[in-house]
Order: C-alpha cells, then structure tokens, then sequence
C-alpha cells in the first residue's frame, strides 16, 4: 500500500531519478528546490517503502498549473497517478483556487487519456514548446 504525503528535502534524488526516467525533459536538482520553496504544499510524493511518483506545481493566480507528474513505470496502472492529482486537487481547492491547468507533449497519449480520464479538456496547443521541438496541448480544468 502506497500513501500520499508533502515532499521533503531528503526525497530531492528520488524525485530526480523518477523524473529523468518518466520524463521527457530533463529538469536540474536546484528547479526542483525551487518548485518546493515556491509553494511546498504544492509538491507531494507517492511512497511505498520507497518514493514511487511525485507532483508538482505552482500558483498562477486563482489557478494551479501543474508542472510534472510522474509514475515509476513498474509502478503504474495502479491508481498512484491519480491519487497524487486527487491530493493536488484538495490542496489547490484548499487554497481557493479554481482551476487546473498542464502543457503535456502531444504525443504523450497515456497522459492525455489520464488527464481526460480526471475531466481535463485540450484547449490549445503550444507549437514547438519543449526543447526538441514537440508541440504541447494546454489542457484545463474547473474545479
Ligand atoms: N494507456 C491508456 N490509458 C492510460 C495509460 C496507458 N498506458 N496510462 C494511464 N492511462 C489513463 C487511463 O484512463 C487509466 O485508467 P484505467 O487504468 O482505468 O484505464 C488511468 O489513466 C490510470 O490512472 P492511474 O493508474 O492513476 O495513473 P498512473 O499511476 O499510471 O499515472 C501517469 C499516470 C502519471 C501519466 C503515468 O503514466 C506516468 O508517469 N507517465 C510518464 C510521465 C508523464 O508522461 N507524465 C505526464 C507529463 S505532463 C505533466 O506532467 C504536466
């Protein structure tokens, strides 16, 4: 069984090496401090014995956008994905925001099953927005 709870400092390496292996872009030790300084109710992990998924984002205005989710791959298909959106969720409505928003890559269709699975819709696309030139969809959501 797997819980959800606020990131630490000392979960900074496993945060990393699930991010470099789940993610397309590659993210520095020193963004992810940052992330967490700006709003560390906003960033949480999943953990078994282990960290096994994480999330984050940050406040824009009345909205949160989030800005990485990812699974351990043997860990996923399981439910962790959508536990650490649920508990992100709570936190942001906590804070009185309203809605959700993401970039995911285009091509990136189990993401963008899972977020419509969780009632986010495509509202525009982002030409040639990641580092290798992949185009991303911004997808929201009202909450
Ligand atoms: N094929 C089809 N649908 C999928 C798939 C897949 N491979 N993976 C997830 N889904 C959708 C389905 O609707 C599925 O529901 P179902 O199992 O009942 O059919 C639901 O999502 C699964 O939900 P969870 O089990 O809660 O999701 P999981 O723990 O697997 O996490 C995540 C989903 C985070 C997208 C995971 O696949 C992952 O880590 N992917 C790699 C990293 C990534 O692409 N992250 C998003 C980048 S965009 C951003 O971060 C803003």
């Amino acid at each position: 069984m797997f819980h959800i709870r606020e990131f630490r400092e000392e979960d900074i390496y496993d945060v990393f090496v699930i991010s470099s292996q789940s993610l397309t872009e590659l993210y520095s030790l020193d963004l992810f401090i940052d992330i967490y300084h700006a709003w560390p109710q906003g960033f949480l992990v999943a953990e078994m014995r282990d960290i096994i998924g994480f999330i984050t984002g940050t406040k824009i205005g009345d909205s949160a956008r989030i800005l990485m989710l990812a699974v351990q791959p043997k860990f996923r298909r399981m439910g962790i994905g959508t536990a650490l959106l649920n508990r992100f969720t709570f936190v942001a409505k906590q804070e009185r925001m309203r809605s959700l928003y993401l970039e995911v890559r285009v091509n990136n269709t189990n993401a963008i099953k899972f977020y419509q699975k969780h009632g986010f819709v495509i509202t525009s696309q982002l030409d040639n927005y990641y580092t290798n030139g992949d185009s991303a969809y911004v997808m929201w959501k009202i909450i």
